[in-house]
């Protein structure tokens, strides 16, 4: 009999697919002018060619107006928590926070030492504060958010529209490339990369012009958005091999429909398994529906004895990776963008099949 496939549901680094992974493969094993991907120097032209092309990526899948930086920085999007203050903050300013979940929280904490952090609106963890109750000082230097909020399984639905507001800002780790955006709407964004964009080791930040003009003077070099727009990401030694799995990444999206047809593929995982959650009350969603996250399902079993023995039997089944995040607890299937419909069906069967015997 053959050995069982193996689905992972990790929330990062996550699934690739079979062709990126061979085209990986090959630029590790000889890049075009006979050195692998690994041994190129950050100057030489293949590899100002690899920046180049990514960012193209970037920019004709987000459709990224001409006024906007595309800048690949390090530290994850963890780091940007603080970067982001550090350039935007100063002189007394103030930036308004919507504090919903365990990574707004952790941004609001880094942020800050480097600014005066207003709370726009708090959430309870299990549905969003609408845009439309924000409050959001008009001095304020920004309004930052957190597009999917990973650990509860929380989604915005869309970016928030809001006229006359300080820029948003918006931590799209969970789910940039996921589903159409419009860049215009937003004043910076940033995501790691090892959700839906590849690897870990690079963050993407996109920014509008006019911010990354208005960057703080004493801000490192390498975190400093006006220095590494200058420098095209190239203030210290960028991490080339992330960057060009995104590249490939974004080629692949733009192969397959582009983001539309990405939100498509991930609202049928997502609404496949979300159905077979609420099928008869065995498994269970806390999240109020309409704030449900298409990236970051989590669900819960009526005991935790029985989410250990889930958990157990999903490992020996070849699903790997279903723990919910430490600090919420339950269980979480995190379905990226490269997390197969096969992978989905296949985890919908097995649960089936645990309810049928421990139900
Ligand atoms: C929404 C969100 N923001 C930030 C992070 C932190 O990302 P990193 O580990 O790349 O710093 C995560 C990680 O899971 C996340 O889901």
């Amino acid at each position: 009999m053959g050995k069982e496939p193996i689905y992972s549901f990790a929330s990062g680094q996550s699934s690739l697919p079979a062709d990126i992974l061979e085209t990986v493969r090959a630029d590790v094993a000889r890049h075009q002018d006979g050195l692998s991907v690994l041994e190129l120097p950050f100057t030489c032209r293949e590899a100002r060619a690899i920046l180049h092309e990514t960012e193209a990526g970037f920019r004709d899948l987000l459709s990224v107006p001409k006024d906007y930086e595309v800048l690949f920085l390090q530290g994850g999007a963890y780091a940007q928590f603080g970067i982001l203050a550090m350039n935007l903050g100063g002189d007394g300013r103030i930036g308004a926070y919507v504090e919903a979940g365990h990574w707004s929280r952790r941004a609001v904490r880094e942020a800050t030492p480097w600014i005066g952090v207003h709370r726009a609106a708090l959430g309870d963890g299990l549905c969003l504060p609408l845009p439309d109750k924000w409050d959001i000082p008009p001095q304020a230097a920004y309004c930052h958010y957190t597009s999917n909020e990973s650990a509860e399984g929380l989604q915005f639905p869309a970016e928030p529209h809001l006229t006359g507001a300080p820029p948003l800002i918006a931590d799209m780790t969970a789910d940039l490339l996921t589903r159409p955006l419009d860049v215009g709407k937003l004043g910076l964004l940033y995501a790691s990369s090892q959700k839906n964009l590849g690897i870990a080791g690079v963050t993407v930040v996109i920014a509008a012009k006019s911010l990354v003009e208005r960057c703080a003077k004493d801000v490192p070099a390498p975190f400093h958005y006006g220095q590494q727009a200058r420098e095209r990401s190239k203030v210290n030694t960028p991490p080339l091999f992330a960057i060009a799995v995104a590249g490939h990444v974004c080629r692949w999206l733009i192969a397959h429909g582009g983001l539309d047809a990405a939100a498509e593929r991930n609202t049928r995982k997502s609404g496949l398994l979300y159905s077979h959650i609420e099928r008869d009350g065995f498994y269970s969603s806390p999240i109020d529906p309409a704030y449900r996250s298409k990236v970051s399902v989590r669900f819960h079993l009526p005991t935790p004895q029985l989410e250990e023995r889930f958990l157990a039997h999903a490992r020996e089944h070849g699903f790997l990776h279903l723990e919910g995040h430490s600090g919420v607890g339950g269980l979480r299937a995190s379905l990226y963008n490269f997390v197969t419909l096969r992978a989905v069906e296949a985890l919908s069967e097995f649960m089936k099949e645990f309810e049928r015997t421990n139900g």
